[in-house]
């Protein structure tokens, strides 16, 4: 039988996981495929580290020595995690002939497109499901099922951390700070919890989307990113009892003849497939001009549903070794990504006034002036002769928004803009 051997950057979360399932399930990857896959080595950082092994005989096949790594292989699997160090690596395996697959979105969002390029240049496959929502095959399903579609959107709750702290503050009423104690003390939360809250992690995996989806470059630069350290309870309450939920979603369309891609929090209906994707799970939610809707759910991270996802990777590039049938970069459009000021959005606008009469009259007037349309109001009943306002708007010009925000600011009625969150809603 055919023997294909392969070596590992990273034991950690990933790295453990992938090496678990390929020696739980080898028997049944092995009838499948028709190959045996034969593990050399596995390069970690640290040698002497304590680990717990899903069979003490991998022991032997750690090391710390690249050469030993790269002596004979016929693919690498990186799951180390950096940008620099991680690119290197890939690079000098791509140039020696070796396939890679990869779980780095930091990488792939930033220099993805370099590196299929060299792929290519060398006849090699480069394959990175695992980089974007875990367990969930979105890339797949982007670049190969849906491959007949003009895709029009697509909307993903991408990052399970944030996820998981927007539930428990809408399910337990708990603040923001507590619900990420939690989540840190779960596990989901880093120590350093800031790609996550801020919405970076989401950004990168929103960029690789789109790339594959628009077939454009997108510069992680060009992706307009907000997290949901500002995400009040107060918001949550009143989402609930306007009928919606908050969400962090990265969000990409096509319009005109330009991307429009961002991450932030919005405001999406109790009705959307979305609003019911809770706790760690992702999902991604998109539209394509033939298929109409679509919704794939999922472990967005985790040991044993991203090893899923490499693996499952590994099988294909075994696969297609011998036809060289391999994907490469798809980008053959030059779109440029929008700038979000120049986009349109609904609005919801929570702010603390001075309970006088003409107060409302003088904020409609200004969002009138800047052309920002109301949808629907609500006042709350007046604590020390202040009312709180919440309003949602009609889509507007964002840069419209935000002046019409600045002179309110200088208004002094206005005590407060407490929040500005975007709501995706057809109605509004
Ligand atoms: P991790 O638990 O921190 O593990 C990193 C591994 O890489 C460790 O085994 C470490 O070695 C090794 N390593 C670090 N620097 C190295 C170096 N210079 N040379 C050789 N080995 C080195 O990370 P992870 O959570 O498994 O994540 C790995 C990758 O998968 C990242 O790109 C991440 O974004 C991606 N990813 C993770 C998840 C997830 O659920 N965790 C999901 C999707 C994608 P030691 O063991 O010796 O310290
Ligand atoms: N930190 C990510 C999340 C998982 O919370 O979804 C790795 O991509």
């Amino acid at each position: 039988m055919r023997v294909i051997k392969i070596g590992i950057i990273g034991l950690g979360t990933v790295g453990s996981g992938v090496l678990t399932l390929l020696h739980k399930n080898s028997e049944l990857i092995k009838q499948r495929i028709n190959c045996e896959i034969l593990i050399k080595s596995i390069l970690v950082n640290n040698i002497s580290k304590k680990r717990q092994l899903v069979h003490s005989a991998y022991q032997s096949l750690l090391t710390d020595n690249p050469d030993t790594l790269f002596n004979d292989i016929d693919i690498l699997i990186e799951v180390m995690g950096t940008i620099d160090v991680a690119r290197k690596h890939i690079e000098y395996a791509l140039k020696n002939g070796i396939h890679v697959i990869t779980a780095n979105k930091d990488l792939i969002a930033l220099h993805g497109g370099e590196l299929l390029d060299l792929a290519k240049k060398h006849q090699v496959s480069l394959l990175f499901e695992a980089s974007v929502c875990g367990g969930i095959p979105i890339i797949d399903m982007i670049r190969n099922s849906f491959q007949g579609n003009h895709i029009e959107s697509i909307l993903g709750i991408l990052n399970g951390t944030t996820n998981f702290i927007l539930t428990l503050m809408e399910r337990e009423n708990k603040s923001f700070s507590d619900a990420l104690v939690i989540a840190k003390e779960l596990g989901y939360a880093e120590s350093d919890p800031v790609n996550d809250i801020e919405g970076y992690d989401a950004a990168r995996k929103i960029a690789i989307l789109a790339a594959m989806a628009f077939n454009t470059r997108i510069p992680i630069g060009d992706v307009h990113v907000e997290g949901i350290s500002k995400i009040t309870l107060c918001d949550i309450t009143y989402a609930k009892e306007l009928g919606y939920t908050i969400k962090l979603l990265g969000m990409a369309k096509e319009k005109d003849g330009f991307i429009k891609v961002q991450v932030n929090p919005v405001f999406i209906p109790l009705s959307h497939p979305l609003a019911n994707i809770n706790g760690v799970f992702n999902g991604v939610y998109l539209e394509g001009d033939f298929l109409g809707p679509s919704m794939v759910y999922g472990h967005g991270a985790g040991a044993f549903p991203t090893a899923s996802s490499i693996v499952g990777d590994l099988i294909s590039t075994i696969n297609s070794i011998d036809s060289k049938n391999f994907t490469w970069c798809t980008c053959f459009r030059d779109l440029k990504v929008k700038d979000v000021l120049q986009t349109h959005s609904s609005f919801y606008i929570r702010m603390t006034v001075d309970d006088q009469p003409g107060v409302l009259a003088s904020i409609s007037s200004i969002f009138g002036s800047h052309n920002v349309s109301i949808y629907s109001v609500v006042q709350k009943k007046s604590i020390e002769g202040h009312a709180e306002i919440v309003m949602i708007t009609h889509k507007v010009r964002e840069s419209s928004m935000y002046d019409s925000i600045t002179v309110l600011k200088s208004l002094h009625v206005i005590k407060k803009i407490d929040s500005v969150i975007r709501v995706e809603d057809e109605q509004s």
